[in-house]
């Protein structure tokens, strides 16, 4: 489908619905670029098999599809090449609701859990919350691109009795998309002294041209030591649903997270939040196409234009862009001089890390015409500097 035809067909205006997004911008008469999802509604075939389970009225336990599974494992194969097994899969209410279940069921308190930063902050407050402590191991940066940085990762790993590492992939905010040969040397090293690993994975099918995503599990010398958490939240923007998988293949990890579902009474899983997920990963996949062509030219449209003034991370996965205003922030914080000068709403830098107060984290998931309109703003504010 032309990108044209579907924000025509799929463009929702949400500005008087209950979108979290779009009531705060409202609220404070700002364009919203803020949290991650999307303006877009669902392949219409998606809708209306929702719609018929919804008519049909029969709402009495019910069992998830039948081939619920195969799906889920076909869709990845697919997709990524990876091969996931139907006992490996469990499911959670949420991506943040599996981070918790994961580090409480597979660590203990106090136990030292790694990041890399500047990351989506769910994932510090995640390992705070629970009672773990917090090692970062800030990326390091060049050139517009982020990467780890392998000797302090070692050198914290070997010090601070690391035990988990929880890894973002693709990342939020920086739109990296890991390569094999990173998650390698990282996982290597995970190995080598002992590490879980934690992959949180939901950006996954928000991938740019001529990138490719590399699934935690895909590499298989590292399986016994992975946990991924999976879901389509994202990739079909259904933060409503609160429906995620958690895979392990490795049987210990998997009994202990089992054992911690069923002392908590969390291991059942929510018929009506799973079937979007299902139904997407059935009718979805043109829709998703079409959703990564609109994001790829929104993120060409604002790179050709601000490119010159703004330093950005290099779009790689996801449709987050990280964007420093530099020179041309006159607040304390870049987000505050966009709400203020531009009347746009953003995710401020230093949530996701110190020391990115001149940073802002943009969402690209929309039409062209609001990247247009967000566009001239900032354009403005660069030009009356
Ligand atoms: C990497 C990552 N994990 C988790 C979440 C939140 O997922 P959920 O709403 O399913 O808890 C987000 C939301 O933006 C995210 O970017």
């Amino acid at each position: 489908m032309k990108t044209t035809a579907f924000i025509k067909k799929y463009y929702i205006d949400r500005s008087n619905s209950q979108s979290i997004k779009w009531s705060r911008g409202k609220k404070l008469g700002c364009l919203p670029m803020w949290i991650a999802d999307m303006d877009f509604k669902c392949d219409e075939r998606v809708t209306k098999a929702l719609k018929d389970f919804i008519q049909a009225g029969d709402y009495g336990y019910a069992n998830l599809p039948e081939d619920y599974y195969r799906v889920f494992i076909d869709w990845h194969e697919k997709r990524n090449g990876v091969s996931y097994k139907q006992e490996w899969i469990r499911f959670t209410r949420g991506a943040v609701n599996a981070m918790f279940q994961v580090l409480h069921s597979l660590t203990q308190k106090n136990d030292a859990v790694m990041i890399n930063t500047p990351l989506y902050p769910p994932f510090k407050a995640a390992i705070k919350n629970s009672g773990r402590k917090v090692i970062e191991s800030p990326l390091q940066y060049e050139d517009g691109y982020f990467t780890f940085n392998y000797r302090d990762i070692e050198k914290k790993f070997k010090t601070r009795n690391v035990k988990m590492l929880m890894l973002c992939s693709p990342h939020n905010p920086l739109g990296r998309v890991w390569k094999k040969g990173e998650l390698e040397e990282l996982f290597e090293l995970c190995h080598k002294y002992h590490v879980l690993v934690c992959a949180d994975e939901v950006h996954s099918d928000i991938i740019m041209p001529d990138q490719e995503f590399v699934p935690a599990l895909s590499l298989k010398k590292y399986q016994k030591q992975t946990v991924s958490i999976i879901a389509a939240s994202k990739s079909f923007s259904l933060a409503v649903f609160s429906h995620c998988h958690v895979v392990i293949p490795d049987k210990k990890l998997r009994d202990r997270f089992i054992r911690y579902q069923q002392e908590h009474n969390t291991a059942s899983v929510n018929v009506l939040n799973a079937l979007p997920t299902y139904y997407n990963y059935l009718y979805g996949e043109e829709w998703l196409n079409t959703v990564n062509n609109v994001i790829f030219e929104n993120y060409q449209y604002l790179k050709r234009e601000l490119g010159e003034y703004l330093e950005m991370t290099n779009l790689e996965g996801s449709y987050l862009l990280f964007l420093n205003l530099g020179e041309y922030n006159i607040s304390s914080s870049a987000a505050e001089c966009l709400t203020d000068k531009c009347h746009i709403l953003a995710n401020p830098g230093e949530s996701f890390g110190k020391g990115y107060e001149n940073w802002v984290r943009l969402n690209l998931a929309t039409s062209p015409e609001n990247i247009k309109t967000a566009t001239e703003r900032i354009l403005q504010l660069i030009k009356t500097k």
